[in-house]
């Protein structure tokens, strides 16, 4: 029996898990409980799968496998899979924005356009194109070609390597881990983990360095930039988020996965007059469209849409009973949610035949049709409004206030134009450093406790949290993304938040926009004429579960940034590949991983770090 107050922090998780009780619906919690105790040659690493002489399981007993691979190689190799999953999941998204950029720049498609002209040619021009007297289009052509080369194996490397401090890539180069393009890395992967080729761990996890510097430098920077040109670069704006943004009275459609290229035009589709009329007739106030996970965090980002849960709450939105529709592109989306809807009238909709889920509706959006794909969907949603069940609607209530929007451009903005201010402020041990807390909810960890406790012990510390992916909402449902929220600041990091008016938790994005804070560090870093390394920051993951997430640790650390994670990857069955991930690293990459579950000992041990640099710059600790 599970004991509800023990699996959330939230009011309305526990509200949706004690009706999903009720009403007889499975959730993540109930399957993971199934499948306690995990099985502990594949939780530590030693299991491989990868040739058919095995599997093979190694233990102390049988230490190698058949080939002879031992614990080591054989944590290295699903270590270094692991990390080329996460980069291609990123990237793959990234491919995906390029290939609206390319259509849009040459004339392909009406339902996309070029929203920012203006970044577009300041990222044209960083990357070596000729934009002096040229049309907006014309370049975007040049530049959505630059960005499918990043991909290939032709260009040596990557081309946002431009933004990464003359240090950091000398860095690369000695390890040779400087990324050459985002497919070449992956395929790399794939084959160097084929039985018979890299077995040096220590090689492989090098590798995987390079593999997850591929993701955050070239497919998610990429991701990020493109979605900011196609769609407009964020500034601040309010919202709310947590389910109570659902309407009882309304025709209630979610957006879950990742890509704005869905989200944004269901975006519009919801605004439309004569689907608003249609909504009426069926006998609703009107189309509320929220969002869930990181296409949530798009739509907020640029426009404010409220924002109903993060990885743990996408079941359990569907469990009110009030969602008409729910539709998704890609990655982090439980294949339960077609069960979940099915036990209430909420339909489920895929976009992407990259991403298919048996029992869905398939609306397969292609650049040229975005339009009338969405219209189609928010036209089915309206139609299911009357299926709906009152006497099974429950809508936790009271949503939360939040500002969203803080893209790097933002940010610079509210700083007056140059991040002087901010490096002042870090000078003056007033904001004694910044670490970002991004990330995941995994059910074997009480949901958000750790992501926001560990917020709250940073902006107490006078350390800057910067959020993105999922955290967002925990840290957006404790009110920790209001200017207000200063009074749970130290008095530094009060003040200095106070005279800009931002909050002391900070949102910049989704989880691709993590290059966002790749680019800030890269930008303070040369400012000051250090190393990232060097800089008095860190990243966290405090409730991560995958490959993506893991991605992104990788490549922070390789670029220099200490990472809290709450628990290890599967590597502790390996020596080498453990001690690297935990002290070695940092010899090589001046960065290493911190593994603590407990949100309380992360902050001190982070705020030690935090220190050490500070000292190290010559700067009061
Ligand atoms: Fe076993 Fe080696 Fe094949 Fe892995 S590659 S399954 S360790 S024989
Ligand atoms: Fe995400």
């Amino acid at each position: 029996e599970l004991n509800i107050e023990e699996l959330s922090i939230w009011e309305d998780a526990k509200q949706m898990l004690l009706k999903a009780k009720n009403d007889g619906v499975e959730t993540a919690w109930d399957r993971l409980q199934q499948q306690a105790p995990h099985c502990k040659f594949g939780e530590s690493g030693v299991c491989c799968r990868i040739c058919t002489m095995g599997p093979c399981r190694v233990s102390k007993k049988a230490p190698r496998g058949v080939c002879g691979a031992d614990a080591d190689v054989i944590v290295a190799r699903n270590f270094g899979r692991f990390i080329a999953g996460g980069a291609a999941g990123h990237s793959d998204h990234g491919r995906d924005c390029i290939e609206a950029l390319h259509a849009v720049a040459h004339g392909e498609t009406k339902d996309y356009t070029i929203k920012d002209a203006e970044k577009l040619m300041r990222i044209a021009k960083e990357v070596g194109i000729e934009t002096e007297g040229r049309e907006p289009l014309e370049v975007a052509k040049d530049l959505a070609a630059d960005f499918f080369e990043n991909y290939g194996t032709t260009k040596g490397e990557v081309s946002f390597i431009v933004r990464v401090p003359e240090k950091r890539r000398k860095i690369w180069d000695k390890l040779g881990i400087t990324p050459r393009g985002v497919d070449r890395e992956i395929a790399e992967m794939m084959h160097r983990t084929h039985m018979g080729c890299d077995n040096d761990a220590a090689n492989t996890v090098l590798h995987a360095a390079r593999t997850s510097l591929a993701d955050g430098w070239a497919g998610s920077m990429i991701a990020t930039e493109v979605s900011d040109i196609l769609f407009g670069t964020p500034t601040p704006n309010k919202t709310q988020v947590n389910l109570g943004v659902l309407k009882e009275d309304h025709v209630n459609i979610l957006v879950h996965g990742h890509n704005p290229i869905v989200s944004e035009k269901i975006m519009e589709a919801v605004n439309d007059p004569e689907l608003i009329a249609l909504a009426k007739e069926k006998g609703a106030k009107g189309i509320n469209l929220a969002g869930l996970c990181c296409t949530g965090n798009e739509l907020m980002m640029r426009h404010g849409i409220p924002m109903a849960g993060n990885h743990l709450m996408t079941e359990l939105a569907i469990v009110t009973g009030a969602v008409e529709l729910i539709v998704v592109d890609y990655q982090c989306i439980m294949p339960s949610l077609v069960q979940v809807g099915s036990c209430y009238h909420t339909k489920m909709v895929t976009t992407a035949d990259k991403a298919r889920f048996t029992g869905a509706e398939h609306i397969k959006f292609e650049i040229h049709n975005g339009m009338e794909q969405a219209k189609k969907v928010v036209r089915m949603a309206i139609e299911r409004f009357p299926l709906r069940d009152p006497a099974r609607v429950k809508i936790p209530n009271g949503p939360v206030e939040v500002v969203t929007g803080f893209s790097n451009e933002a940010l610079l903005d509210a700083l007056g134009g140059s991040l002087t201010p901010l490096i002042d402020a870090i000078k003056a041990g007033k904001i004694r450093g910044a670490v970002a807390i991004v990330g995941c909810n995994n059910p074997k960890y009480k949901h958000d406790y750790c992501n926001l406790n560990l917020a709250k012990e940073l902006i107490k510390r006078d350390i800057l949290v910067i959020v993105t992916g999922c955290v967002t909402v925990a840290a957006g449902k404790a009110g920790l993304l209001v200017p207000d929220a200063i009074d749970q600041a130290g008095p530094g990091l009060k003040e200095i938040c106070g005279a800009l008016g931002i909050p002391p938790v900070i949102h910049m994005g989704s989880c691709v926009d993590n290059a966002r804070i790749l680019q800030l560090c890269a930008l303070i870093a040369d400012e000051l004429g250090v190393d990232i390394s060097d800089l008095p920051v860190a990243a966290s993951s405090p409730e991560w579960y995958s490959e993506k997430a893991a991605a992104i640790g990788t490549y922070a650390v390789a670029s220099g940034i200490y990472t809290h994670l709450g628990h290890p990857p599967n590597i502790t069955g390996s020596e080498v590949v453990t001690n690297l991930a935990l002290s070695g690293l940092d010899e090589l990459v001046g960065a290493c991983f911190l593994i603590e579950p407990d949100p309380f000992k992360a902050a001190e041990l982070i705020d030690e770090r935090i220190k050490s640099k500070r000292l190290a710059l010559g700067l009061s600790a």
